[in-house]
């Protein structure tokens, strides 16, 4: 087994944090954040997410990240090495496996909705919602829904733009686009929270997400903000481990993950500050919209501000371009093992699997029009749409979450792990460890089980 790796390391720890923010920031934090937290009660949903970020999600990206620095291959193939040297039976690698399906699983549904926000860059740029009533601007969402030759264009276009930049190999793709679009990304979302506060309902929208009503809260719901947390994170399919795996040798793991889960955080808070207050202050709008929320709420902000056309153009090109450098690491873990195990070019390894996600994502495309009443009771009575984000957020990522705590926890010797942390003798690492071996697996299972339970 080399330590070097083959596909290069990052150049230092700080391109790992852009990398990483890259990829955790995404739709997650600008679309779905939003839409759930208005569909499962606000303040409860915000508050149970924060817990799992800061209980269950940064521990296990801490351990994710670490595997991948150990193993310094793709996701299987450090899996492979940490569970040899384990000593441990060779299931675990299934690890690695599980999380290249899911990435393709949620590239499919994830490259729809960004098809969605490159048409909004189009329609908004083409001044189309100018002189639109909420109303219309409503309306104008629901046609776009209606027409899937016009989402499989879009959908097709986000795919490549994808495969271009995995083909292209992430360290030297990436490193670039993610240095420079974070910052603006986050200032526009901010200028948006400016907007909201002078010309919303803020306050309706600051109780909405904030205020804790217990009775709000169900299993199911506790589920999706669990599930959540993983999403929003990038956790549990190995897209941290791949990216672990180019990390330099001596840089602190837990500083690190810190970093870019606050930054994540952040970002999906303030969305959630942007949009609410225009929700309540145009009552035909409903905070339970669902996914149409941030496509219907802020196209009315930017109808209505001086420059709107022009702001709102760059705003959805930022949310397209998170988008991307998001989706290129659901890709990254199954085209490193390509190239890794089975010899394949890099661009080939690339066009094949983004292959495989699109032909999916035809099905999501189909879910808002042709399929809408598609709900087979294999697929749970949902459309593929919404099936697919089902299995993956509320199924697979915390599972292989759960998988990873567990052999990062009991089955890697301690000694291993305290090295790799850079962490001897910290007390904080103790605190960790407990944490990994203890609290974040209870928790998930506790919360898969407790749904099961209630779902019957
Ligand atoms: N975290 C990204 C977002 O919030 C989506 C994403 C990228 C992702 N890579 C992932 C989600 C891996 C789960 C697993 O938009």
């Amino acid at each position: 087994m080399t330590q070097k790796g083959i596909h290069g390391v990052w150049a230092s720890r700080w391109t790992f944090v852009l990398a990483a923010t890259g990829s955790a920031v995404g739709l997650g934090n600008i679309w779905k954040f939003p839409y759930m937290s208005g569909e499962n009660g606000g303040g409860a949903f915000v508050l149970v997410y924060l817990v799992c970020i800061c209980l269950i999600g940064l521990p296990v990206m801490m351990a994710e990240v670490l595997i991948g620095r150990r193993g310094r291959q793709s996701p299987i193939n450090s899996m492979r090495f940490v569970t040899q040297e384990a000593g441990m039976h060779g299931i675990w690698t299934s690890i690695g496996w599980m999380g290249v399906i899911a990435g393709l699983l949620i590239m499919a549904f994830y490259s729809v909705v960004a098809g969605w926000a490159l048409q909004y860059v189009w329609a908004t740029a083409s001044g189309v919602f100018t002189h639109m009533d909420p109303g219309q601007i409503g309306g104008h969402f629901s046609a776009l829904l209606g027409n899937p030759s016009q989402l499989l264009v879009w959908h097709t276009i986000f795919s490549f733009l994808t495969a271009g930049v995995v083909a292209l190999g992430v360290n030297r793709g990436l490193g670039a686009v993610a240095n420079i679009m974070m910052p603006v990304l986050f200032l526009a979302l901010l200028v948006l929270v400016g907007y909201s506060l002078l010309h919303g309902d803020f306050a309706a929208g600051f109780h909405f997400l904030f205020d804790f009503e217990i009775e709000r809260l169900s299993w199911p719901g506790v589920l999706k903000a669990m599930g959540h947390a993983f999403f929003t994170l990038s956790l549990g399919m190995g897209a941290i481990m791949a990216y672990g795996a180019y990390m330099p040798a001596h840089a602190s793991i837990a500083r690190t993950v810190i970093t870019v889960g606050i930054l994540d955080t952040l970002v999906a808070l303030t969305a959630g500050l942007a949009i609410f207050p225009i929700v309540f202050a145009n009552p035909p709008l409903e905070p339970s919209a669902g996914p149409g929320l941030l496509f219907v709420s802020l196209p009315i902000a930017f109808a209505a501000m001086p420059w709107g056309a022009i702001f709102g153009t760059v705003f959805f090109i930022l949310v397209s371009l998170a988008a991307w450098s998001s989706s290129v690491s659901l890709i990254e873990p199954g085209v490193a093992w390509l190239v890794e195990s089975r010899k394949f070019r890099r661009p080939t390894a690339t066009f094949l699997l983004t292959g495989i996600a699109w032909l999916l994502g035809i099905s999501c495309v189909l879910s808002f029009n042709l399929w809408s009443e598609f709900k087979p009771a294999l697929m749970l009575y949902k459309t593929p749409f919404d099936f697919l984000d089902f299995l993956t957020s509320q199924l697979m990522l915390p599972l292989g979450g759960l998988f990873i705590a567990l052999f990062v926890g009991w089955c890697m010797r301690k000694a291993v792990v305290e090295r790799e942390m850079d962490a001897e003798g910290h007390p904080i690492f103790d605190i960790w460890r407990f944490v990994v071996r203890f609290i974040s697996p209870a928790l998930v299972a506790l919360v898969m089980i407790l749904t099961l339970i209630d779902s019957f």
